[in-house]
């Protein structure tokens, strides 16, 4: 547990749904109980792409790992709100490419903590309890800065977290710090569910808040997703629908409705502080 630096829950409740057993659940995964059951199909009922979004953004994911693996030589990742293990993880991806490749695990939610350690947890890996929120004061944390190298750049992950903050502005600021105390050359991935169609992104906000007891922030709006990479060198093509984000078969077909999913990878600039 990251010490003096905020609430990080300690319990877990079944009968209230939360956002990475309902995440498991519309990836097929086993973690998951009725009450997230039911909360993914409250979401479902106002947004039936919810699940082609949910594989969506964990293809960008592994595509992004994969890319800066491959093509920036990035051995180094902290990623926020990693959620349950899956059937693929970053480490997973990125050994594909970079055999040595250490990554730090971070997730509020103890459950998510739980089963990370039991499952990711092993030699240049570690999962760790902490807030987006807390970031940057979170690099001292012994187990990272046992495990990285933080002279070298270090890719920080935040896909398919920024909608489920109830403080986003906090969240934005303290990224944005996280990002200043890291090399030049250092990368951030970050994307979050947006909609153009304001009805609808408050009645998904609506189900999310009333069925997680507000673990919740808000689907915001292209703007927002964008603004997260202020100061940063964006790679191509930009902030997009994650579905076009350098898809493997070169043409990517968005999942279609007023609900989508955007992320792109920004760079820190040599001339940045
Ligand atoms: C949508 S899920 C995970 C998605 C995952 N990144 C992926 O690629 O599939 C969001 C995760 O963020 C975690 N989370 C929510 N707020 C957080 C915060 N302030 N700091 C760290 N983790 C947070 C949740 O517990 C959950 O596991």
């Amino acid at each position: 547990m990251v010490r003096g630096c905020g609430f990080l829950p300690e319990t877990i409740d079944l009968n209230v749904a939360s956002v990475p057993r309902m995440y498991d659940y519309l990836l097929g995964g086993k973690d998951h109980y009725p009450a997230d059951r039911e909360a993914c199909q409250r979401l479902m009922d106002q947004a039936p792409q919810t699940r082609s979004l949910a594989c969506a953004q964990r293809q960008f994911r592994l595509r992004a790992v994969r890319s800066l693996a491959l093509t920036y030589g990035i051995d180094q990742y902290v990623e926020f709100g990693c959620g349950l293990p899956s059937w693929e993880n970053t480490h997973t991806t990125a050994r594909r490419a970079r055999p040595a490749s250490r990554v730090v695990y971070i997730d509020r939610d103890p459950m998510v903590v739980a089963h990370g350690r039991a499952l990711m947890e092993q030699a240049g890996t570690t999962v760790i309890q902490g807030d987006l929120a807390q970031a940057p004061g979170i690099l001292d944390h012994p187990d990272i800065s046992n495990l990285l190298d933080l002279t070298k750049p270090v890719a920080v992950l935040a896909v398919s977290l920024l909608h489920t903050l109830p403080d986003r502005t906090g969240c934005e600021q303290a990224v944005a710090c996280l990002i200043d105390a890291l090399p030049p050359g250092s990368f951030l991935v970050a994307s979050q569910l947006i909609s153009h169609e304001t009805d609808l992104a408050n009645k998904i906000d609506s189900v999310m808040h009333d069925a997680t007891g507000g673990q919740w922030g808000h689907v915001g709006s292209a703007r927002e997703a964008r603004t997260l990479f202020r100061g940063l060198n964006l790679l191509t093509p930009g902030v997009t629908d994650v579905a076009l984000w350098r898809p493997d078969d070169m043409q990517g077909r968005p999942v279609r409705g007023p609900l989508q999913e955007v992320g792109g990878i920004g760079q820190k600039p040599s001339s940045a502080c």
